[in-house]
């Protein structure tokens, strides 16, 4: 059997014997299970790369847990991964390798695709790089009309997005203050107009982040950028004012940039796995090319823990079947991510598209339809804020969800009273969750009769506490890969190809077509679904009152 051929994990034995389980336990709370073995939190709790995960209060029993390490023995994980970092082309659909881990390997480690080794590529373009974020926040980089760049806009959308927009937030403080930088994403040209209003086209920089070159909401607002610039400065300052990242040198030239201010990556690196290569150019202006070397280090680190720590050790490994346990046996549709820190506002949001577009699979490799749910809902906010929102339900709905709450130590601007403050809510939640209020516990309180059952907290909410000592870059890099590597496990345990992304192709199709109707004041196409001819001639209707 090769490495990419896909198992069906409901006939692995491993798979029955957890359904049985499941059956058996299935009214055993996470209380129960700290009840008849207090010493939990050791047995449940790893350590990885700086990161400290404890998963003692995941609603499972040792035996599942060993039961979960077998099915991935059968559902053949760790041949996956193995064929992935060594550059088998395990993305199918797309006849590509899966290579995002070489974005952070060592210059002298040697990885092989088509014959071509590609770590010397990848230490090129991060050299080059680092010349551009030097002169920018050197001030040696400066504007057509001679002054410093105060003000970078990346230009992307998606994996060309969400990671530089969730890594500036994250490492905010580690930042070069006279440099702000914007994330220009969405087509609504108010995304744009907002952005651009504030800004002095004299002192911009725009990086145009996309790996084809050809996404539409990218070019359409960098198309509206360089309108704004060559306005107010003319055709000649494009070239100071625009630099590049994409895999697609022919489109970057069409557009008008110089190839030389072109920063590459390559197919191998999927759109949301791509923050470490040059769709990082504005994390890297941001914080500095040691700090984004740090940050690589981080990544790097995890990924080496993943590819060599016994099953029993691996943290990256036991949190994808933690997750596969959740969802398949617990049958528990979502998982809120809720971070304990602001820097981590957009972290979420990363995580959506990486697990989402990863793991929103519905046959596997081979084509053949799944039988069995595949990856779960992703949402979330940071904390305490969520609290005074969506926690209720948390708490007292009727859903189940499972929660990763996420802790940092030490607080990067002191005041450590307001720091205890916030870790003693993270931990109150992950407490509460857990275990919950019972009516004994509740009337014990004094609470009067007829509020009982309004107080009683069911808890039983599997989550887990992920701690780090300080979110530094090293710290975000090693989380990144951490979630990066636990997606991987539950797609190769489903035996779904968890890189390709044929679910966003239809609705892009979609709608060019209805552009062209729109633009033509027409709704008289006869490909269209009677909702569609409504909704246009009321939308046309509507735009011509303005
Ligand atoms: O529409 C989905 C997608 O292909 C993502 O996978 C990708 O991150 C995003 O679009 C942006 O693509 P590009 O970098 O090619 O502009």
């Amino acid at each position: 059997m090769t490495n990419v051929e896909a198992i069906d994990p409901t006939r692995c034995t491993a798979w029955d014997s957890l359904l049985e389980i499941t059956e058996k336990s299935s009214t055993t709370t996470i209380r129960d299970l700290f009840t008849s073995n207090p010493n939990r939190p050791a047995e449940f709790t790893l350590e990885a790369a700086g990161i400290y995960a404890d998963f003692s209060r995941q609603r499972i029993s040792q035996q599942a847990r060993d039961l979960l390490y077998s099915l991935a023995e059968q559902t053949r994980v760790l041949s996956l991964r193995d064929a992935m970092l060594e550059g088998e082309p395990i993305n199918t659909t797309e006849d590509r390798a899966v290579l995002h881990t070489a974005l952070r390997a060592p210059a002298d480690q040697s990885i092989v695709v088509d014959g071509v080794g590609i770590t010397d590529e990848v230490h090129q373009v991060l050299t080059r790089m680092g010349a551009l974020s030097d002169a920018v926040r050197s001030g040696k980089w400066i504007g057509s009309t001679g002054k410093r760049i105060t003000d970078v806009v990346n230009i992307g959308i998606g994996g060309s997005d969400l990671g530089p927009a969730m890594a500036y937030r994250a490492l905010k403080d580690y930042r070069e203050r006279s440099i702000t930088c914007h994330f220009l994403s969405n087509v609504d040209p108010s995304d744009a107009g907002e952005i651009l209003f504030d800004l002095n086209p004299e002192t911009t920089l725009f990086i145009v982040a996309s790996k084809t070159f050809t996404t539409l909401e990218t070019m359409t607002n960098a198309e509206y950028a360089r309108h704004w610039l060559v306005s107010a400065l003319g055709d000649h300052a494009v070239a100071r004012h625009f630099v590049a990242v994409s895999t697609n040198a022919p489109e970057v030239a069409k557009f008008g940039i110089d190839v030389e201010n072109m920063f590459g990556f390559w197919d191998w690196v999927g759109g949301r796995y791509s923050m470490e290569s040059a769709i990082g150019l504005s994390t890297m202006v941001a914080i500095g090319k040691d700090n984004f070397r740090e940050l690589l280090q981080g990544f790097r680190s995890m990924d080496e823990h993943f590819k060599a720590a016994p099953p029993a050790e691996n943290l990256p490994l036991l949190m994808g079947l933690l997750a596969i346990w959740n969802r398949n046996f617990l049958e528990i549709p979502t998982t809120a991510v809720l971070p304990y820190s602001q820097y981590l506002s957009r972290f979420p949001a990363y995580l959506q598209q990486l697990t989402m577009e990863s793991n929103g699979k519905r046959v596997r490799r081979d084509g053949t339809e799944v039988t069995y749910d595949t990856g779960a809902i992703v949402w979330g906010e940071p904390g305490t804020n969520g609290q005074h929102s969506f926690y209720q339900m948390l708490h007292q709905g009727t859903g189940d969800v499972a929660c990763d709450v996420i802790v940092v130590a030490q607080s990067a601007h002191g005041h450590e009273n307001q720091q205890d403050m916030l870790v003693a809510n993270a931990l109150a939640q992950a407490s509460v969750l857990a275990f919950g209020r019972t009516t004994e516990e509740i009337s014990a309180d004094g609470t009067r009769p007829e509020l009982v059952a309004h107080k009683v907290m069911p808890g039983n909410r599997p989550t887990t506490v992920l701690m780090v000592q300080k979110l530094d870059p090293f710290t975000l890099g090693a989380l990144v890969a951490l979630y990066e590597h636990s997606v991987f496990v539950q797609g190769a345990v489903w035996g779904i190809n968890s890189f390709d992304q044929w679910g966003v192709e239809l609705g892009k199709k979609v709608a060019l077509g209805i552009l062209t109707d729109l633009q033509t004041n027409t709704s008289q196409d006869s490909q269209l679904d009677p909702a569609l001819v409504a909704d246009i001639d009321k939308y046309l209707s509507l735009k011509g009152s303005n």
